[in-house]
């Protein structure tokens, strides 16, 4: 597999074409952001950090039958994935209540939201991600109806998978934004899941270990990725 140019540049991801028009090199850089791109940071370490921990959640979701971009770890901050063509919306299930909900509707941030919420937004950092429904995303021919309920029923199956597994770890998931796109006409999980993209708490203390200690300002961000991950059983070094 011969990496080749670059196809896009994300806000902390850059993707490669290869030799293979249907395979993508994922690069996880160090680079991070929060707020639609408007705070910015470089955290050592974060990029290998981030690639190991995706593919280990990748594989976790694979082994559960949800189908997923990933293919293989090439190096420390690269994998290998998929080709998909990305549905830009992004597929957000809530545990408990945090960040953008307690401020739309004025809940306290701990809230147990039984059952688990679930929200589309769209991937538009000028627009500053709006939350839209399943009309939106059929009207403007985003997805198709039967691909909108495959992202619910998947987006919720992996709830099923995860909230176990980081509670083996004493850690819960409080929410977790996915997206997806198609291969070969199938709906396939793409991007990552890292704690850039969900929000993990301490089960006891419920400290936070996610991307909020960035967004918050609160000191020891990729340590705290590192943190949750050993609590997996992973290893970094
Ligand atoms: P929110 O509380 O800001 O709406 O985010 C809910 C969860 O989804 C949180 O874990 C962060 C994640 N998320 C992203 O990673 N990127 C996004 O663009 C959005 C809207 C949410
Ligand atoms: N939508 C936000 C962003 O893209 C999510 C965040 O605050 O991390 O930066």
């Amino acid at each position: 597999m011969e990496k080749r140019q670059q196809l896009y540049a994300g806000k902390a991801k850059s993707v490669y074409e290869t030799d293979d028009p249907d395979r993508l090199v994922m690069l996880f850089r160090n680079d991070t952001s929060a707020f639609d791109g408007k705070k910015k940071a470089q955290l050592d370490r974060k990029g290998m950090v981030n690639n190991k921990f995706n593919a280990f959640i990748m594989e976790k979701l694979a082994a559960a039958a949800i189908a997923t971009h990933f293919e293989r770890l090439l190096c420390a901050q690269e994998s290998l994935v998929k080709r998909l063509q990305m549905i830009p919306v992004e597929c957000v299930v809530r545990n408990i209540a945090a960040g953008s909900l307690c401020r739309r509707l004025g809940v306290e941030e701990g809230l147990d939201l039984t059952p688990p919420t679930f929200e589309f937004f769209l991937k538009d950092d000028a627009l500053g991600d709006p939350m839209i429904n399943d009309y939106h995303i059929r009207a403007f021919g985003w997805a198709g109806a039967a691909q909108v309920e495959k992202m619910k029923e998947l987006t919720f199956a992996v709830n099923d998978v995860l909230k176990p597994l980081f509670l083996a770890g004493d850690m819960l998931l409080v929410d977790y934004k996915l997206e997806f796109g198609l291969h070969r006409g199938e709906l396939l999980l793409g991007d990552e899941f890292t704690p850039d993209g969900c929000r993990l708490w301490d089960r006891e203390t419920r400290e936070k270990l996610d991307k909020d200690r960035f967004r918050q300002d609160l000191g020891d961000v990729v340590e705290s990725y590192e943190l949750v991950g050993r609590r997996l059983g992973l290893n970094f070094d």
